[in-house]
């Protein structure tokens, strides 16, 4: 497959890790935009301009390297003509049968997406995070570091699955929801907010 050149958008902690899979894939890093700081370095590659300077580089394709999920989908809603990397550690563990990954979402080393699974776009499933069996995990969210998802279940858009979390086989969380470090979720989720705690309950 020929190495494509990509475009990381963002230039912090989440974009250090999103390189490192763009370069373990063989593929190039053309720069970074950056809104914040967009001139300078990062990590020795140039910093091409703001997220809106995009049409200059429509010969490379983009990915969105921020951890907030607002942000990633407001920067993806304004950039249309975007082709959207994907980013799959090769570390990362991911079934054959019937699974689906989106454009421009991120999995990291050592996470397992198992059969059946739908990971929306722009996702972040990260480092030795599990995606069971037939889970629905929607556009945006955010599956943290070691957080373990059992078959089954259903995430909304934009949730933030907390580092350690752990989601009850066939459970349904909503969109927008935050669940804390370490939450253990055993009742379906129907209203957008913040829980935490075992079992965890809303605390926001
Ligand atoms: C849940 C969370 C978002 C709440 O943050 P916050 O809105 O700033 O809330 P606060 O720190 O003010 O805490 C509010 C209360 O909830 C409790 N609480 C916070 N996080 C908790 C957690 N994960 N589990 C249990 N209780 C928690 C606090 O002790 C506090 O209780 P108190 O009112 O009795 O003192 C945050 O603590 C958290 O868990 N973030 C996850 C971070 C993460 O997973 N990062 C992953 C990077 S890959």
């Amino acid at each position: 497959m020929k190495a494509e050149n990509v475009v990381i958008i963002g230039a912090g902690g989440h974009a250090k890790v999103v390189a490192d899979i763009v370069l373990l894939r063989g593929n190039h890093i053309a720069g970074f935009l950056d809104s914040v700081h967009p001139e300078g370095e990062f990590l020795g590659y140039p910093k091409l301009g703001g997220d809106r300077e995009y049409r200059k580089f429509l010969n490379c394709s983009f990915i969105i390297a921020i951890g907030n999920a607002l942000a990633r989908e407001r920067i993806a809603c304004s950039m249309p003509e975007a082709a959207w990397y994907t980013a799959v550690h090769p570390g990362a563990v991911i079934s054959n049968i019937d699974t689906e990954i989106g454009e421009g979402t991120v999995i990291m080393a050592d996470a397992i997406v198992n059969p059946g699974a739908h990971i929306g776009k722009h996702c972040i499933i990260n480092s030795g995070s599990i995606v069971e069996h037939d889970n629905r995990i929607g556009d945006y969210a955010h599956v943290s570091v070691g957080a373990k998802m059992a078959g089954g279940v259903q995430i909304g858009a934009r949730t933030w699955v907390g580092i350690g979390a752990t989601v009850s086989n066939g459970i349904n969380v909503c969109g927008d929801c935050m669940l804390g470090a370490g939450a253990v979720v055993v009742r379906d989720i129907t209203e957008a907010g913040t829980y935490a705690g075992v079992p965890a309950r809303k605390i926001k």
